[in-house]
């Protein structure tokens, strides 16, 4: 299911389509599309950010690459029925409580990072972030007024354990196929919330004996981010701290235009979508990177379609335009050729 949502999406969306339909024609994959409405775009159509036969639907197919939702045009619509929400619901009704946050700093791009090249050069790391617990969505929620007349905005801060233990096997078994280092993030010196996640993450540790587990602050964590990136190569958080490190981590690599994700369930289904937004301030202009969507496409054929050799040729094929010198506006430095978004995804295809 192709969601191209509100914003850059659809521009981006159209990319990464394209060649997923050369990734198809190449590796004979038997890919078959259907696309559908999410955010502002369904609003408009149906006065609701996600249907729920637009859920069905989603949850039918084998997997949803998704753009972006949200613009200044739904800004003041109420909460409940803004674009954003679209996404929580397709984030908690398809149960995506593990979200794979890769941050790679791409050899070709060291110069976008805003730190110094000695202490990005090489980045790899992923970080997994609970989607669909903790401070978003525990109830009660809500602003109310006291007695005094003072109101007083309240949210729930809650994890089950099995909630944990659930992204916490995730996190250890992405450790196991990468460098063998887990990096748990909590706030356990003050949050009784984390000292049960500190629990359960050093409960699970025997099982994994390949991995070595260590426990972090997030204070610290945001700190050593930036301080010191490369000590980390998988990171394991709650919602909250996740969407801040990885936002943060995000940067280290130059641009948000370059990051995926990918946020699964249980059975391996998977909602795919780059870390960015909407981008309001640049949509229709032709000029949005739509790597990050791609590689969003690559992540679905390898984790949710077991089509990894496929996912491996649109990586190198990223890299490869990267090595040709193209870059598109929010990664452009100079001595590089400035792309437009087609120009970009044209090329991508045409370096498999
Ligand atoms: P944003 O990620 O859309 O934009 C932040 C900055 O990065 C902007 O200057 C934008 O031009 C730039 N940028 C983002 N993606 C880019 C790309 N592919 N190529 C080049 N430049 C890119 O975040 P912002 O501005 O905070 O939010 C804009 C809208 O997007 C809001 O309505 C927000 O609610 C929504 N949003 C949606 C998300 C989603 O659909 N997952 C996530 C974050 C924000
Ligand atoms: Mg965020």
């Amino acid at each position: 299911m192709i969601l191209p949502g509100d914003g850059i999406g659809p521009e981006i969306v159209e990319q990464a389509v394209a060649v997923l339909e050369a990734a198809d024609k190449k590796f004979n994959l038997g890919l078959s599309f259907e696309q559908g409405l999410i955010g502002g775009a369904s609003i408009d159509a149906h006065g609701e950010p996600l249907t729920d036969a637009q859920l069905a639907a989603a949850g039918e197919c084998d997997a949803v690459l998704l753009g972006a939702v949200g613009g200044p045009k739904w800004d003041t619509l109420e909460r409940e029925i803004r674009p954003e929400k679209g996404l929580l619901k397709i984030r908690s009704k398809l149960g995506l409580y593990a979200n794979l946050r890769p941050a790679i700093l791409y050899p070709q791009l060291a110069d976008a990072s805003s730190l110094k090249p000695e202490v990005v050069s090489g980045l790899d790391i992923l970080i997994v972030r609970e989607l669909t617990g903790g401070i978003y969505f525990g109830e009660p929620r809500g602003i109310r007024t006291l007695e005094n007349g003072e109101k007083q905005g309240f949210n729930t801060y809650v994890y089950s354990e099995s909630e944990i233990e659930r992204i916490a096997r995730t996190a250890f078994e992405a450790a196991q196929k990468r460098g063998g280092k887990l990096c748990s993030v909590d706030k356990a010196n003050v949050l009784e919330v984390t000292v049960l996640w500190r629990e359960v993450l050093d409960r699970l540790a025997p099982e994994y004996p390949d991995v070595e587990l260590s426990h972090m602050y997030v204070d610290n964590a945001a700190m050593q981010l930036v301080r010191a990136p490369k000590q980390f190569d998988v990171m394991v958080t709650g919602n909250m701290f996740g969407d801040i490190l990885s936002d943060a981590a995000a940067m280290l690599t130059g641009s948000i235009g370059m990051l995926p994700s990918a946020s699964l369930n249980e059975s391996g289904f998977g909602l795919y979508e780059p870390c960015h937004g909407s981008a309001p301030d640049i949509a229709g202009q032709g000029i949005a990177n739509p790597l990050a969507t791609i590689l969003s496409a690559a992540m679905m054929l390898r984790y949710s379609l077991d089509m990894g050799e496929a996912a491996d040729a649109i990586e190198q094929a990223v890299s490869k335009v990267l090595d040709e010198g193209l870059r598109t506006a929010d990664i452009h430095t100079e001595g590089c050729k400035k792309v437009s978004t087609a120009e970009m995804g044209a090329a991508v295809v045409a370096a498999f």
